[in-house]
This record gives structure tokens, C-alpha cells and sequence, in this order.
């Protein structure tokens, strides 16, 4: 691994680029963080240390051509993220994460900076039934928010074709672990049962519950970054990053409840527009080519995860959760 570079990470007060801008400062590289804290946290940058912040927004030239300068690499994470934010407003999401995207690569061109790695979702897989998902299926994007971030893909791909300027997609599925936001009408499955069953409130789950996910804890996917942003010979390419196992809404929901050693209420309410069923991918691409493995399994990350939100939402969600049980 290379020392003592400089990077940039867009989006690095949010969930994702938080963890990867740690994990750059742990090994001795400058980190700068290109953020406009819509859904990002101060205290997601203070939790890491010494990192210089440009406040600003992805879509702004004059910003992002401030972040980028003399940068060696960029992880470029910032994006409006949710299918059913996209869904309840999807021309905010094609801004921030198409036209967004398109300002970062152009900045980049300019500044010379050699590779930008995409954070990209396995949404653009969409609804085709076929599992495992491997990368050469045809995409079917089903939601705003699939399609703001293919689109994205394709212009990484084009910017490599057409200018030289490398670039690596990773298609994220799931992702799990701490610093992820429980609280937003947006926010990820596993942060919202987490804070819903610290407060001692009902785990809402959208349809039957046996929806499935390939969750993927943070670590693999940090690992998977550092590992697309290093690697030679894999420009333009697109990789699954994930654990290749899947697991159901209701396997989540009785993982938190065997943690907490109590049983958690269910309350099962309409399915969401835009969601897939069931999402596995294949991940031999990403063995094969960038030498990745996912690091942390599923239950191992269940049980990491869990203790982060204990500790950070427990002790004042109990005595909340026991006001609540009062009769
Ligand atoms: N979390 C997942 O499971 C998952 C899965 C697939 C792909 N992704 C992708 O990974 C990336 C990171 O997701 P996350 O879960 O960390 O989300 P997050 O919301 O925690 O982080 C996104 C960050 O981007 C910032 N941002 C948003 N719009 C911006 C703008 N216009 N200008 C500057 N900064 C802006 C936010 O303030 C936030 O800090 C996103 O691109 C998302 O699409 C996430």
C-alpha cells in the first residue's frame, strides 16, 4: 500500500466515507473531505482526526475543483442515497448524483488526478430475477435512484474511454455498520430496526419480510476501496463489492433480538415502491482481479454493529424503552 498520499473523499462526513477517510488517516495518507453535510455528520469527521474539509457542494465547479487539486485519488461517495427518497423526489437525485458525478469528473480531468473510485449500487441490477448477480447481466434499473447512479457508472466509464482519466465502480450491495444514520425516514434497515428496538418500539418491516439482502459489513467494502484505488490494469472496470451470502429482513430483525436477549414486535406495513426482492452477488470478479475478500462475515458484522449502537444509543433508549413498557 502506498504512504502518504493524498486523496480526496467526497461525501466523507456521511456513513461510507467516513470509515474509508479513517482508514486512509490510520495509514499515514492527507485525507480531504468534499462535503455539503445534507446527510453527512460533523461529529463523523471529528471521530476520525486530522482531516482538511472543504464545505461544499458536488454540484458547485469552483468547490470541487478547490477538493481535487493536487490530489492523487478520489473516492467519490457523495450522493443523495435511498430508493425512496429518489422515488419522493427524483430530480434531486439526478442532480447531486448524475450531474454531480459529471462536475467531480470533469474537475478531475482538469487537475490531472489519476483515479477516481465510485461508490455505484447493485439497485442497477433492478428486478431481474436472476441470482447471483454477476456483472455482466444486463442492468434494469427500477428506480430513480438505480438510474442516477448507472448513469454515474457510465460516465466513469466514458471519462476513461474518452480522456484517460481512470476510473473504478464499485457496486455496492447493502451496506452495514457503524457511524450508518438511523434517523432519517430514509435511513438504512438494520440502523432504524436498531434504534426502533433500543427505543422499545415495533420493527416495522415493509411487506412479508422475506425480502433478502447480500448485507455487506463496512470494513469489506473500505477494503474493497483502498484495494480499486491501488490496483493496476482495472480501469473502466465495474466490480460487485459484497459478502455473497443474503439474508432476509426477519433474519435481521431475530439477529438484533438474540443480541438484546428479547423478543422484538414486528409490525408488518405495505411493501416500498422501487424495491427489489432479492439481491446476492457474485464476487469472483472482484477476488480475481482486485485480490478482494470480504474481511468480516455477516454475523460477525451483526454482532460489531450492534455493540457500536448500544454504546452510542442504548443506555438513554433503555430508559426510555422502560418508561414505555411502564403500564
Ligand atoms: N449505504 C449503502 O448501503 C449503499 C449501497 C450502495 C451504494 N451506496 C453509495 O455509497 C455512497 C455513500 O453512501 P452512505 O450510505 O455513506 O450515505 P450517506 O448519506 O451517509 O453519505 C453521503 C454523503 O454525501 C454527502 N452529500 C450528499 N449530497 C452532497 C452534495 N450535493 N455535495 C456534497 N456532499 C454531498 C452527504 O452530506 C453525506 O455526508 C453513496 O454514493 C451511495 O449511493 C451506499
Amino acid at each position: 500500500m502506498s504512504q502518504g498520499k493524498t486523496y480526496v473523499v467526497t461525501g466523507g462526513a456521511g456513513f461510507i466515507g467516513s470509515n474509508i477517510a479513517e482508514a486512509l488517516r490510520r495509514r499515514g495518507d492527507r485525507v480531504r473531505v468534499l462535503d455539503n453535510f445534507s446527510t453527512g455528520r460533523r461529529e463523523n469527521l471529528a471521530a476520525i482526526g486530522d482531516v482538511e474539509l472543504i464545505e461544499g457542494d458536488l454540484r458547485d465547479p469552483q468547490a470541487v475543483r478547490r477538493a481535487v487539486s493536487g490530489a492523487d485519488g478520489v473516492f467519490h461517495q457523495a450522493a443523495l442515497r435511498s430508493v425512496p427518497r429518489s422515488v419522493d423526489d427524483p430530480l434531486s437525485s439526478n442532480d447531486v448524483n448524475v450531474s454531480g458525478t459529471l462536475v467531480l469528473l470533469m474537475a478531475c480531468r482538469e487537475a490531472k488526478v489519476r483515479r477516481v473510485v465510485y461508490a455505484s449500487s447493485s439497485s442497477v441490477y433492478g428486478d431481474d430475477p436472476a441470482l447471483p448477480k454477476v456483472e455482466t447481466l444486463a442492468t434494469r434499473p427500477i428506480s430513480p435512484y438505480a438510474v442516477s447512479k448507472l448513469a454515474a457508472e457510465h460516465y466513469c466509464q466514458t471519462f476513461a474511454r474518452l480522456y484517460g482519466l481512470e476510473t473504478v465502480s464499485l457496486r455496492y450491495f447493502n451496506v452495514f455498520g457503524p457511524r450508518q444514520n438511523p434517523e432519517s425516514k430514509y435511513s438504512a434497515v438494520i440502523p432504524r430496526f436498531l434504534e426502533l428496538a433500543l427505543q422499545g418500539r415495533a420493527l416495522e418491516v415493509h411487506g412479508d419480510g422475506e425480502q433478502s439482502r447480500d448485507f455487506t459489513y463496512i470494513d469489506n467494502v473500505v477494503g474493497g476501496n483502498l484495494l480499486a484505488m491501488e490496483t493496476p490494469g482495472v480501469s473502466g472496470e465495474v466490480f460487485n463489492i459484497a459478502c455473497g451470502t443474503r439474508h432476509s429482513l426477519i433474519a435481521i430483525a431475530d439477529a438484533i433480538g438474540d443480541f438484546l436477549g428479547r423478543r422484538l414486535v414486528r409490525e408488518h406495513v405495505a411493501s416500498r415502491a422501487g424495491d427489489v426482492r432479492h439481491t446476492l452477488a457474485d464476487i469472483s470478479k472482484a477476488e480475481r482481479l482486485l485480490g478482494y475478500r470480504p474481511s468480516v462475515d455477516f454475523a460477525d458484522g451483526m454482532r460489531r454493529t450492534c455493540e457500536y449502537f448500544v454504546a452510542r444509543f442504548g443506555a438513554a433508549s433503555e430508559a426510555g424503552r422502560r418508561a414505555a413498557a411502564r403500564p
